[in-house]
């Protein structure tokens, strides 16, 4: 048995069907109606600095539509369920320098698509393909300048309209149709979810293990030395890349929420909140683990840890098909609020009983977001949060002042969970220092956060190859 195979568990590979992205794009034709047209450009190239670009990344809808990962590339389904595809032409010095380039030519037989012309040409054909057509469909806000160049390909429709051309009348958002596909995760999608996942853990287990060997050792343990090992883990499985900024945040850093993995030291005692999660083939994983960083928690920080994870644990009981998008965030709200005030952490006699402290949202000073998103191709994946079939009956809807921000607030029934969805459930609480807070848990910030399939009778966990149990990470940590 080599080294290799002794310390690495395989990450299974799945089985592609090949015209999944056929049954997609037909999908979206039928979605179209017989005279619709959808046009689907990939995402742009994004100068960094000088000559230098950031990494090239797929445009989701248009990876989630052909699989295609090469940059300058448009999409077109008709809604006859032909598709064309523009893309790169050929260029062997280009190739040279860029690498290969699939081309028009090799593009049908290799991606399905009926048709495929190079990108040059887009601006003559695509006037020509919106003539005689009722509507185009289009991702609306999503490609900067595509509005304009749409405008462009039908003002040339209008040319010709004393020729007998007749124009699309109707323009139309194509976020709402694929929003909802891409909202129920097929078997493939949900496999490689599992797999992202998988990495995932596996590199927070490498972070917890390698903060306790270096305090052991007595070596600086800095942010980005566990950043370092993060990146390690993810790559080393095949990963593309961070789904997005790592966050490694050591001691009062992870009260900001926002915070990005930096230089700050960590040392002996402190707590480190980790919030990061692998892409891989496109689909997201986005894990949170809080650990002391000697492997070690203290009596606080245990008390506080073990509290966020019932609330968690409630979350996960609130989540299956059937219940509300909001039933998770609800189920961790009311541990969370009957917690702070067991700890001490809100004054009953300020702020009265838990019903109390949820109705004020008082607990907003300790948990300030939600208990989670939708997770896919996009960490924060799309995909509507309020009930589609409920949206027309005015007596759903409600409109209430928040109690902290005066701020009016219209709420409609929050979406039916359904197997296959994707969700985060992801408790935290962030105890900055101010009057009243008990010192002994004056900057302690911790968030659990889990990846979740909606199944018939509950939901799968695809995150816990990383333990979550304090008694686990600390067992972990010793080894
Ligand atoms: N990592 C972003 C989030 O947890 O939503
Ligand atoms: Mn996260
Ligand atoms: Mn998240």
């Amino acid at each position: 048995m080599t080294t290799e195979n002794a310390t690495q568990t395989p990450i299974k590979t799945p089985v592609l069907s090949a015209n999944l992205y056929a049954q997609r794009r037909a999908a979206v034709a039928r979605a179209l109606g017989p005279r619709g047209l959808a046009i689907i450009p990939t995402a742009l190239e994004r100068q960094r600095n000088r000559d230098s670009d950031f990494l090239f990344r797929a445009d989701s809808y248009f990876y989630y539509l052909t699989g295609f990962t090469e940059p300058h590339a448009c999409l077109v389904i008709t809604g006859d369920g032909r598709s064309t595809l523009w893309c790169q032409p050929k260029d062997t010095e280009r190739e040279i320098w860029d690498g290969f380039r699939l081309g028009p030519q090799a593009a049908p037989a290799f991606l399905g698509v009926d048709a495929a012309h190079p990108m040059g040409s887009l601006d003559t054909e695509l006037p020509k393909m919106l003539e005689n057509r009722e509507a185009v469909f289009y991702p609306f806000a999503i490609h900067q300048g595509l509005e304009s160049r749409v405008a462009g390909w039908l003002n040339k429709v209008r040319e010709r309209v004393r020729y007998g051309a007749l124009c699309p009348e109707k323009q139309l958002d194509l976020c709402s149709i694929l929003d909802e596909m891409r909202l129920i995760k097929d078997a493939h999608e949900q496999d490689t979810m599992r797999r992202a996942a998988q990495i995932s853990a596996k590199a927070h287990v490498r972070a917890m293990q390698a903060s306790a060997a270096r305090l052991r050792a007595g070596q600086d343990l800095r942010e980005y030395h566990l950043d370092a090992e993060l990146l390690h883990e993810f790559r080393i499985h095949g990963s593309q890349y961070p789904a997005y900024s790592s966050i490694v945040a050591g001691g009062a850093n992870a009260c900001v929420l926002h915070y990005r993995a930096d230089a700050a030291p960590i040392h002996d005692g402190d707590l480190v909140l980790i919030d990061a999660g692998c892409e891989l083939d496109g689909y997201a994983s986005d894990i949170t683990r809080t650990f002391p960083a000697n492997g070690r928690f203290t009596g606080p920080q245990r008390a506080v840890y073990d509290l966020v994870l019932a609330s968690q644990e409630a979350a996960v009981a609130a989540t299956k098909a059937g219940a509300r998008f909001t039933d998770p965030h609800e189920a961790t709200v009311a541990v969370l609020s009957q917690g702070l005030l067991d700890l001490g952490l809100l004054d009953k006699n300020k702020v009265g009983s838990v019903q109390d402290v949820i109705d004020s949202r008082a607990y907003f000073q300790f948990y300030m977001h939600r208990t989670g998103h939708w997770l896919g191709m996009d960490v924060h994946d799309c995909g509507s949060y309020v009930e589609p079939s409920e949206l027309n009956d005015p007596s759903l809807v409600s409109v209430r002042k928040d109690p902290l921000s005066g701020e009016t607030i219209t709420q409609r029934p929050s979406r039916l969970l359904r197997p296959g969805m994707v969700l985060t459930l992801e408790p935290g609480l962030y105890i900055r220092p101010a009057p009243g807070v008990p010192e002994q848990f004056h900057d302690i910030g911790i968030r659990i956060e889990d990846d979740a399939i909606v199944t018939a009778t509950g939901c799968e966990l695809i995150s816990r190859d990383v333990p979550v149990v304090a008694s686990e990470i600390e067992a972990l940590m010793r080894a």
